[in-house]
C-alpha cells in the first residue's frame, strides 16, 4: 500500500470568507487563485474547499442543488479550472467537499421525487405517517426541531437529519451510490485529487424506530455496519487505484475508535483518514454544546492518547485538527489570546502537528485568528446558531447568557473574513462583507505575520517542514508520556532511526516536569520551540504555554 500522503498537510479554505475578488462581499474562486503564492509559502500540499456547488445556501453550501455545477457566487467552471491548474503549478492539489448524506430539496432528484416519480422518490427516505397521522418517529434534527417534514402531495414525510432543506439520501438504493460515484469521477477528470465526505458515518440508517431514550435517534444512524459496505462500494466504483495524490477523509460524527479503524484501514478500501470530534467536546457541560465550561485537560489528553494509540494499532489514520468551519477558534478556546497570543497559538500548533496523522490547518489559524466577539443576534449568519438562540430563549435564558454562549460556541466564530492586512475589511473585500470582520484585524493579519520572523505563521511553516523531513513525525509510532501530568501533554514519536520528544504546557503558568525515566536526555537537541531554546533535563521547568520538540542526535 502506498504511504506517500503521510508527510502531507491540508489547508482548509472556507471560500465565502477567504478572499473576495469581485467586491460583492463574498469570497470567490478568483480570490483563492490570487492567494496561492501565500499558501505555497506556508508549504501546504492540499486545499480542502468547503462546498462551492450550486446551492440555495441555506446551510452555506451544504445544501447542494447540483454536484456538477459551481455556484455563480463563487465564479465559473473556468475559474475552477484555473484554480486547479494554478495550484498544481505550485504542487498543491484540490480536495472537494462532498455532501453525500443529503441533497438540497432544490436538487433535481428531490424535485422529481416531489412530482411523484417513483425512481427519484426512492433516492430519498420517505415514510408514511404513523397510524395516528404523526411523524414516522421521534428523531430530532441536528439543527433543532423534528427530523421529518410532511409533503401533503405525497402523503409522506421525508427525513432530514439537518435543516429541512437538506433531505437525506437513501444509500440502500444502489442507484444512489452509482450516481454519487459518477459525481466523483466527474471531478477526478477535472483534476480534483482529494475528497472530504461530509457526515459520512450517518449514511446508513438501520432502523426507523422511535428512540426510547428520547434522545435524537443517532443510535440508529451512526456508524451502522452497512455504512462500511456503502463506503467500500463507492470506493470500488470511483476511487482511482494507483493515483499517488488521491486522498479521502470522512467527517465522522459521534464515532468510535473501532469504527474509524475500519473506515481507514487500507485493507478495507473505504477511506484514507477520518475526522472525529471527541477532543472538541471537552468543554461541553453534560455533553451539551450550548453551555459554558472550561476545557477538561485530562479528558483531552486521554482522548488524544486513546485515538493515537488505537488508530496506529490497527493501521488506521487520523486527521489532526483543532479548527474547522464548524468550530470556534482554538486560540480563544484552548489558548490565551490576551495574555500569551503567540506562545499559546504556537503551542497548540506543535501539539497537533507532531502527532501521528494528517494535520489540517483552517484558514487564519496560522496567523492566530480569534473568535468573532459578536454581541448581537443580527451579526450571526449561521442557521444552527440562530436556531440555538431561539431554543435557549424558549428555555428561559436571558439574552446576556445566550450571547455569552454564542460568543464561545457559534460556528460563525470561525467564519469571519480572513485577515489579510490592516486596510478596511481586513483586505478581504472592497464591498460589504457577508459577515462582520473581527476588529482585531488591525493587529492580527497576514501582512504583519509575514513581516515578523517570530510569528505564528513561521511556526506553522516550520512544523510543515519538519513533517516532510522527519519520517518519525510522518510515519513513526506514537508513544504517550507524562500521562498523569496536570498541565503537560507529552509524547514521543519514533521510527527505526529517529526519536522525537514533544512537550506542551497547556496553561499560562510555569510547571515542572520529571523526565526521570527517559535515557540520554543530554543527547537531545531542539527541533522547534516557542521560547528561546532550553535543553532537556530530568527535572525541568516549562514556562507559560511553553512547547517544544527535541530530537535524539545520533552518536
Ligand atoms: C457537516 C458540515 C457542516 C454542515 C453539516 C450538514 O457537519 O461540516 O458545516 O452544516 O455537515 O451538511
Amino acid at each position: 500500500m502506498r504511504q506517500d500522503f503521510k508527510d502531507k498537510v491540508v489547508y482548509q479554505i472556507y471560500p465565502r470568507s477567504f478572499k473576495d475578488s469581485s467586491g460583492n462581499g463574498i469570497g470567490d474562486l478568483k480570490g483563492i487563485v490570487s492567494k496561492l503564492d501565500y499558501l505555497q509559502e506556508l508549504g501546504i500540499d492540499y486545499i480542502w474547499m468547503n462546498p462551492i456547488f450550486l446551492s440555495p445556501q441555506n446551510d452555506n453550501g451544504y445544501d447542494v442543488a447540483d454536484y456538477r455545477a459551481i455556484d455563480p457566487q463563487y465564479g465559473t467552471m473556468e475559474d475552477l479550472e484555473e484554480l486547479i491548474e494554478e495550484a498544481k503549478k505550485r504542487n498543491i492539489y484540490l480536495m472537494f467537499d462532498m455532501v453525500f448524506n443529503h441533497t438540497s430539496t432544490s436538487h433535481e432528484w428531490f424535485q422529481k421525487a416531489l412530482q411523484g416519480d417513483p425512481k427519484y422518490r426512492n433516492y430519498y427516505i420517505f415514510k408514511e405517517p404513523k397510524a395516528d397521522g404523526g411523524m414516522p418517529n421521534n428523531w430530532q434534527s441536528k439543527f433543532g426541531g423534528p427530523a421529518w417534514k410532511y409533503v401533503p402531495e405525497l402523503g409522506r414525510y421525508y427525513l432530514h437529519l439537518f435543516d429541512e432543506s437538506q433531505a437525506d439520501l437513501n444509500w440502500e438504493n444502489d442507484e444512489v451510490i452509482e450516481e454519487l460515484a459518477d459525481v466523483i469521477r466527474f471531478w477526478l477528470d477535472k483534476g480534483v485529487r482529494g475528497f472530504r465526505f461530509d457526515v459520512i458515518n450517518e449514511i446508513a440508517k438501520s432502523s426507523f424506530a422511535d428512540d426510547p431514550n428520547e434522545f435524537d435517534g443517532r443510535q440508529y444512524y451512526t456508524d451502522q455496519p452497512k455504512n462500511h459496505d456503502y463506503l467500500h462500494h463507492l470506493h470500488q466504483l470511483s476511487f482511482p487505484k494507483d493515483d499517488p495524490y488521491f486522498i479521502t477523509v470522512g467527517e465522522m460524527s459521534s464515532t468510535t475508535v473501532g469504527n474509524c479503524q475500519k473506515y481507514t484501514d487500507p485493507k478495507n478500501e473505504e477511506l484514507t483518514m477520518a475526522f472525529n470530534f471527541h477532543h472538541l467536546k471537552v468543554d461541553y457541560k453534560d455533553k451539551q454544546k450550548w453551555t459554558l465550561m472550561d476545557f477538561d485537560f485530562h479528558e483531552l489528553k486521554e482522548l488524544f492518547f486513546e485515538w493515537q494509540e488505537g488508530m496506529q494499532e490497527h493501521d488506521g489514520w487520523n486527521a489532526l485538527f483543532w479548527n474547522c468551519h464548524d468550530q470556534p477558534r482554538s486560540l480563544s478556546r484552548f489558548g490565551d489570546p490576551a495574555g500569551y497570543p503567540k506562545q499559546s497559538a504556537k503551542m497548540l500548533a506543535t501539539a497537533i502537528h507532531l502527532m501521528q496523522g494528517t494535520p489540517y490547518i483552517y484558514q487564519g489559524e496560522e496567523i492566530g485568528m480569534e473568535n468573532a466577539g459578536f454581541t448581537d443576534l443580527g451579526q450571526y449568519r449561521d442557521v444552527e446558531s440562530i436556531n440555538a438562540y431561539h431554543i435557549l430563549k424558549k428555555q428561559g435564558k436571558s439574552d446576556e447568557t445566550i450571547y455569552a454562549i454564542l460568543r464561545e460556541k457559534s460556528r460563525d466564530n470561525a467564519r469571519t473574513p480572513m485577515q489579510w492586512d490592516d486596510s478596511d475589511n481586513a483586505g478581504f473585500t472592497s464591498g460589504t462583507p457577508w459577515i462582520g470582520t473581527n476588529p482585531n484585524y488591525r493587529q492580527v493579519n497576514v501582512e504583519e505575520a509575514l513581516k515578523d520572523k517570530d510569528s505564528v505563521f513561521y511556526h506553522y511553516k516550520k512544523l510543515i517542514g519538519l513533517r516532510k523531513n522527519h519520517p518519525a513525525i510522518s510515519r513513526g509510532r506514537f508513544i504517550p508520556i507524562l500521562k498523569e501530568h496536570d498541565q503537560v501533554y507529552g509524547y514521543i514519536r519514533q521510527d527505526e532511526k529517529e526519536t522525537i520528544l514533544v512537550l506542551n504546557n497547556f496553561y499560562g503558568k510555569d510547571c515542572s516536569v520529571d523526565l526521570g525515566e527517559i535515557d540520554e536526555l543530554d543527547r537531545f537537541g531542539t527541533l522547534i520551540s516557542n521560547y528561546p531554546e532550553q535543553d532537556l533535563s530530568h527535572h525541568m521547568n516549562l514556562r507559560p504555554y511553553e512547547s517544544a520538540a527535541w530530537i535524539l542526535n545520533e552518536q
